[in-house]
């Protein structure tokens, strides 16, 4: 029913609504006495301080959710990670062993391909650690630690709230990780916290654009594809725009690095053709806003249709969007929780002005139990 939906008439709609609470509820909990806490942990504190590798496993959006760990937990712990499609994991003979961490996220806790990971990564008697939103799922219940996104069922198929929720655990498993490596003191892993602690309340403002993004979603709904540009933690979020495009509207969508832009997709460019760009921050990234910059103007030339996603008050790149989508500014790491909003909203409107059911798209499951 439409109350059941809070007032939508689709689940994912209400699902994006929910997602400041859904952030703020996986946070909660998750930090005490200036330490990150996990859910569970069977490992010990030694364990967690041999890790001299990590390896991040997941399928879908939450795979996604995994190349942003990438970013956070080598700048933070200073140790490699490798962020690799479970289903691909084990088939590849990884080198695994007793100080490798592998942390696989999970929404369900079910997924076979990611399960399996876990299960090589076990005989191999390398540790893991599981991200799950599902209570004594198979995958926290296989794990050597666990820590749960708390953000509630989720009826929509496309992952919405959960992967905002994915992506917090994974910086908080960046945290634990750094602390107990000894690469970021209390005071430091308190002040990261801190500003986590500050993403609920910046995804709410940026829940006001979505009348915005829904009008220009419908002009969009006719092309023939829409391409996304990202680079840094952009990057990851233009492979979910573009999966959340793909998965609902049924269009041909593709993520690109913005940097390979000249070596292939350029190609694609032709008269407006819809490319939607992650800006990235003005303060915080320069030289990756400059060259951005350099690349929205080369495909402005060509005809494309840019649809631009930045920082509030960044005025440089104004000329260059013919649809500009203002985010709050937040630190870059914190950018793809506040990113993400817009590509939702952009590809659940566009599904839904092409006349298909948001909760429910053809030929997709919520959870995939088999290989
Ligand atoms: C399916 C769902 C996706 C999800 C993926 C991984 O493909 O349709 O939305 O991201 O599985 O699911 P998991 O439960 O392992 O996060």
């Amino acid at each position: 029913s439409a109350a059941e939906k809070g007032g939508h008439d689709y689940f994912m709609l209400k699902e994006i609504e929910e997602q400041p609470e859904a952030l703020a509820n996986t946070l909660r909990g998750h930090f005490s006495g200036g330490s990150v806490v996990l859910d569970e942990q069977r490992m010990t504190e030694q364990d967690l301080r041999d890790i001299d590798k990590v390896f991040v496993v997941a399928c879908g959006s939450a795979y996604h959710s995994g190349l942003l760990a990438k970013y956070a937990i080598e700048h933070w712990c200073r140790v490699p990670v490798e962020v690799e499609l479970a289903s691909e994991f084990r088939y590849r003979d990884p080198v695994l062993g007793r100080d490798t961490l592998v942390v696989a996220i999970s929404q369900s806790g079910e997924t076979a391909d990611t399960l399996e990971a876990v299960r090589h990564a076990r005989t191999q008697h390398a540790r893991v650690l599981a991200i799950c939103n599902t209570n004594g799922a198979q995958i926290p219940r296989e794990s050597d630690a666990v820590l749960y996104t708390h953000a509630g069922p989720e009826i929509g198929v496309a992952a919405t709230k959960t992967f905002l929720a994915q992506v917090a655990a994974n910086y908080l498993v960046g945290l634990a990780l750094a602390q107990a490596r000894g690469t970021k003191y209390s005071d430091e892993v308190e002040r990261e916290f801190s500003e986590l602690a500050a993403m609920p309340e910046a995804v709410r403002r940026v829940l006001a654009t979505v009348e915005q993004v829904r009008e220009l979603s419908r002009e969009t709904a006719d092309s023939k594809a829409v391409l996304f540009l990202g680079r840094h933690v952009g990057y990851p979020i233009a492979l979910e725009g573009a999966l959340k495009l793909k998965e609902l509207a049924y269009m041909h969508a593709e993520g690109f690095a913005a940097g390979e832009l000249k070596h292939g997709p350029i190609a694609l460019i032709e008269d407006r053709l819809p490319v939607v760009v992650m800006m990235p921050s003005a303060k915080g990234r320069a030289q990756l806003h400059a060259k951005m910059l350099s690349n929205i103007r080369e495909i402005q030339a060509r005809g494309a249709r840019t649809i631009v996603i930045a920082e509030e008050g960044d005025e440089t790149v104004r000329p260059f969007a013919d649809e500009l989508v203002e985010i709050p500014a937040v630190p870059t790491l914190l950018q793809p929780l506040v990113s993400t909003v817009p590509l939702q909203v952009l590809s659940a409107e566009i599904a839904r002005t092409r006349g298909y059911d948001v909760d429910k798209p053809r030929n997709l499951a919520k959870s995939v139990t088999v290989e």
